[in-house]
């Protein structure tokens, strides 16, 4: 019969369903390498106060690098009764070392406090590499920005025609969403890598552990300032969720423009084989599965948010068992961007684009605006030289032709400020070069974006 942690005070034995409903080790056990590492810092720092031998921490030292061992060559064997990857490890250092020392470990310290540091050493970790992916995706952005500054397009507002951008322009437009990312993300590493430890259950440590100290071997940048706090707070988890939710919805809004330019009605765009799936049905088909996976994952995301949040709502302070049911969206979380950051930047470096269709799906009507702008350059309003390129607009639909085929003539019959001149802003070109300001369409504004954006990856 295995001996519980916990169970001194226990006669009843625990119902079978309850075992399993409580059990965490299924899952936490993702975390086995750094509860044994949060542990072999924590046996130095004990050592340090007198409480344990040296001999003793070397004992216990070497036991837990016997169970590290364990785990990473797969021979860890759990066993009934290990109910989370805190108790499994306690229990397999009491049988490969004298149970009389391991059982010294824990002094001072609780799981509550070995949770929340476990985690946070979990989590940092990842969090760096999908940095390296976040940060992988906006390096493609620019790549393909600066080669193919030469294509322009119709840029859109309410999916309806607007006005001539460049490919860059638009593609940039979700770059700068993804570098807000990362700046967020960069922001919340430091939170996450707060230390618990030293904080016991809820009220400190009796044996004066240096938490300084403690911090220092385990790489922490600082320790939670308050033992309270330290096993209340997953703040860092929820950050990382809604760190994941906001970047996610990016990443959502840059596929469903994607589906949308690569549907063959609008044609600009060409996902690759590579991230397509084809119809069971019809022969003809090419559709665009992974954009469409990553807008419905970002709506999973949400979900896993808002799902922590509401599970730590109405907790009172201090640790409570329901925190357990966060990591299972922790976990999902750091899986569901690793994925969903690297297919993005794979869909975005092997896409085709269509200059020719970009090109022809501009009408003439996106330069009514530039229309107003040649009268505003004759220093008329631009409250009354929109109405006028209204007109012309109008007219050029009553005499059913595209706004670019009116004659001057026409023209100057609506508004004699029109001269002949006029015909030189027909061009889609040159409607985007006019927007030469910062942050504009322009060749030199968009090439400028991304030496600034280049810049951003390089110092930060
Ligand atoms: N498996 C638990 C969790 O993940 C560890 C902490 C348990 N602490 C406790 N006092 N029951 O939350």
């Amino acid at each position: 019969e295995p001996k519980k942690l916990w169970g001194g005070a226990f006669s009843e034995k625990i119902d079978p369903l309850m075992e399993k409903f409580n059990e965490s080790l299924s899952f936490d056990r993702r975390m086995a390498l750094e509860d044994i590492e949060g542990s072999i810092g924590y046996a130095s720092a004990l050592a340090r106060t007198g409480i344990i031998t040296e001999e003793e921490r070397n004992e216990i030292h070497k036991g837990l690098k016997k169970v590290l061992e364990e785990w990473q060559s797969d021979a860890f064997v759990a066993k009934e009764g290990d109910e989370d990857i805190h108790t499994a490890n306690e229990r397999r250092l009491c049988e490969v070392i004298d149970s009389n020392i391991g059982g010294k470990l824990h002094t001072g310290r609780s799981r509550n406090d070995q949770v929340a540091t476990d985690t946070r050493m979990w989590l940092r970790k990842e969090l760096t590499v999908l940095r390296k992916y976040l940060r992988t995706l906006i390096e493609v952005a620019i790549d393909r920005a600066e080669k193919e500054v030469d294509h322009v397009m119709p840029g859109f507002t309410h999916l309806q025609s607007a006005q001539t951008v460049r490919f860059s322009h638009w593609l940039l437009s979700h770059a700068a969403a993804w570098q807000r990312d990362d700046m967020r993300l960069k922001d919340l590493m430091p939170r996450v890598n707060t230390m618990p430890l030293g904080s016991g259950a809820l009220a400190g440590n009796p044996f004066g552990v240096d938490r300084q100290l403690l911090a220092k071997d385990l790489n922490f940048e600082r320790v939670c300032p308050n033992s309270m706090d330290a096993v209340s707070d997953r703040d860092f988890v929820i950050e990382t969720m809604f760190w994941a939710s906001m970047t996610l919805m990016h990443i959502s809004r840059w596929s469903e423009d994607l589906i949308v330019y690569s549907s063959q009605q609008f044609g600009m765009m060409q996902m690759s084989d590579a991230y397509s799936t084809g119809s069971s049905l019809m022969p003809q088909k090419k559709n665009p599965d992974a954009l469409e996976l990553l807008r419905g994952k970002a709506g999973r995301q949400i979900g896993t948010l808002t799902g922590l949040l509401c599970i730590l709502k109405g907790t009172p302070t201090t640790y409570n068992k329901d925190f357990q049911e966060g990591w299972l969206g922790m976990f999902e979380t750091v899986d569901t961007m690793s994925d969903c950051l690297q297919i993005a930047a794979g869909c975005l470096a092997t896409m085709k684009l269509n200059p020719e269709k970009m090109k022809s799906s501009l009408v003439a009507e996106m330069l009514a605006t530039d229309l107003a702008e040649y009268l505003v350059r004759k220093g008329m309003p631009f409250r009354e030289t929109h109405h006028i390129s209204g007109a012309a607009v109008k007219l050029a639909v009553d005499k059913k032709v595209p706004l670019d085929q009116l004659t001057v003539d026409d023209l100057k019959s609506i508004c004699d400020k029109f001269e002949d001149d006029v015909a030189e802003i027909w061009s889609y070109e040159k409607s985007a070069e006019s927007r030469d300001t910062e942050g504009g369409t322009s060749r030199r504004s968009v090439l400028e974006q991304c030496a600034k954006l280049r810049a951003y990856l390089k110092e930060t």
